[in-house]
C-alpha cells in the first residue's frame, strides 16, 4: 500500500517548488535587466568570477585562504553595487533573491548540519500528509471540538444501563477536559497515552478526530490507522522485507515514530498469533521513544478493559494498563439518535 513511491512523490513536489521559485526569479530578473542593464553585467561578472576562482583555488599550490578572501571581497563589492542599483530604481533589495516556500531548507526538504543532512520539518509534514490522506481518516472538517455536542449524551444516572456511576453527559465532559489536557501537555513524557473503550456509536472515533485536528494544527505529526490496516501494514512489511532486505516502507516506519498514532477499532483485526507479538513490540517501542521525543498513542475499542484479557496476551493488557489512561465512553448510540432526529 505505502511503498517507496511515497518518497518519489515528495521529491517531485520539492522539484516542483524549486522550479516555481526559479521561474519566478527569472521573471523578476528580466524585468530588472530591462530597466537596469548594468545589473545583467554584474550577474554575469559574479558568475565568471565564481568559475575563475574555483579553478584557481583547485590548481593553486599556495595559500587557498588568500584566494578565498580575495574572491569574497570582489563578490561582496559587486553585490553591494547590485543592491544600491536596485534600491535606487525603487526595487526591494532582495528582489533578485529566490523566494522559497520554506526558507529553512530552501525547498530541498533537507537541512545540512554538522552531523550531515537532516529532514526539514516541512518534509516530515509532507510525509505525514501523504500517509494521512491514505489513511482514510475523513479529515475531520465536521468532527472537531467546535462541533462537539454534549447534548447527545443523556444527563441521567443509570449505572445498570450505562455501566458508570455518573451520567453519560458528565462522563463525556470529564473525558473532554482530560483530552484537552492531553493536547496541552502532549510533549511531556509524563503525559500518558489514551485508551477509549465503550459500545458502538458513543463518540470514541469522534473524540480521536477532535484530538488529531487540534494537534495537526499545532504541527504535530499524526497517523490514523484502523486496527485491521495497521496489522496489514505490519504483516505486509514483514513479508516483503523477507524477500527483499532493502525494502522500505514509510507507512511502516511511521507506525513506530509518528508523534501521535491513533489505532481505531482495536479488536476488529483478524486474529492471528503473530499479531500479539507485533502489538507488544509496537507498544514497547513507542513507549521507549516517548522519552526522547513525543510518541503518544490513542487506542479506541469496543472491548471492555476487563474483557481485554480474553482477547489479548496478558503482557499486552498489563502494558495498556500501565502506559494508558483508560476512559469509558457511555451513552446512547449517537448514530441512531441522529437518524431518529432526522425523521
Ligand atoms: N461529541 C459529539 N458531538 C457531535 N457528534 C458526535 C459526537 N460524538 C459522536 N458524534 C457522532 O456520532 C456518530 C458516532 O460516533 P463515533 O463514530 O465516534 O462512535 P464510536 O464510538 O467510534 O463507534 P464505533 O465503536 O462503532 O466505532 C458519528 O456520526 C459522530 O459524528
Ligand atoms: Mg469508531
Ligand atoms: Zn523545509
Amino acid at each position: 500500500m505505502l511503498g517507496i513511491n511515497i518518497y518519489s512523490a515528495i521529491k517531485a513536489e520539492y522539484d516542483k517548488r524549486q522550479k516555481a521559485a526559479y521561474d519566478a526569479l527569472e521573471q523578476r530578473k528580466s524585468i530588472v535587466y530591462e530597466k537596469i542593464p548594468r545589473l545583467r553585467e554584474i550577474d554575469e561578472e559574479i558568475q565568471t568570477l565564481g568559475l575563475k576562482y574555483n579553478k584557481k583555488i583547485l590548481l593553486t599550490s599556495g595559500s587557498k585562504e588568500l584566494l578565498i578572501s580575495d574572491f569574497n571581497f570582489r563578490i561582496g563589492s559587486l553585490k553591494e553595487e547590485k543592491i544600491q542599483l536596485l534600491e535606487e530604481a525603487g526595487f526591494p533589495k532582495d528582489y533578485l533573491e529566490p523566494v522559497y516556500q520554506c526558507s529553512q531548507c530552501k525547498d530541498t526538504g533537507f537541512i545540512s548540519t554538522q552531523k550531515g543532512d537532516i529532514k526539514c520539518a516541512c518534509y516530515k509534514q509532507q510525509l505525514i500528509n501523504l500517509l494521512y490522506s491514505q489513511s482514510n481518516l475523513k479529515l475531520a472538517e465536521f468532527e472537531n471540538f467546535s462541533t462537539f455536542n454534549e447534548n447527545y449524551y443523556p444527563d441521567v444516572v443509570d449505572e445498570q444501563k450505562y455501566g458508570i456511576k455518573k451520567s453519560p453527559r458528565r462522563q463525556i465532559l470529564g473525558i473532554k477536559e482530560d483530552c484537552l489536557k492531553f493536547i496541552e501537555n502532549f510533549r511531556s513524557p509524563d503525559t500518558k497515552n489514551l485508551f477509549f473503550c465503550g459500545p458502538a456509536g458513543v463518540g470514541k472515533t469522534f473524540m480521536t478526530n477532535c484530538i488529531a485536528v487540534e494537534l495537526l494544527n499545532r504541527g504535530i505529526t499524526v497517523l490514523y490507522q484502523p486496527a485491521p490496516v495497521l496489522f496489514n501494514t505490519i504483516n505486509e512489511y514483514k513479508l516483503r522485507s523477507l524477500k527483499d532486505d532493502t525494502y522500505q516502507d514509510a507507512g511502516y516506519k511511521s507506525i513506530y515514530d509518528v508523534e501521535l498514532l491513533i489505532i481505531d477499532d482495536l479488536g476488529t483485526e483478524s486474529p492471528s498469533a503473530a499479531r500479539y507479538a507485533d502489538f507488544l513490540t509496537l507498544l514497547s517501542t513507542r513507549q521507549a521513544n516517548d522519552f526522547s521525543k513525543p510518541c503518544k498513542t490513542i487506542i479506541s475499542t469496543n472491548i471492555d478493559i476487563k474483557k481485554m484479557y480474553e482477547y489479548y496476551d496478558e503482557r499486552i493488557v498489563s502494558r495498556i494498563i500501565g502506559y494508558f489512561d483508560i476512559y469509558k465512553f457511555a451513552g446512547e448510540d449517537i448514530r441512531k439518535l441522529k437518524i431518529l432526529m432526522e425523521k
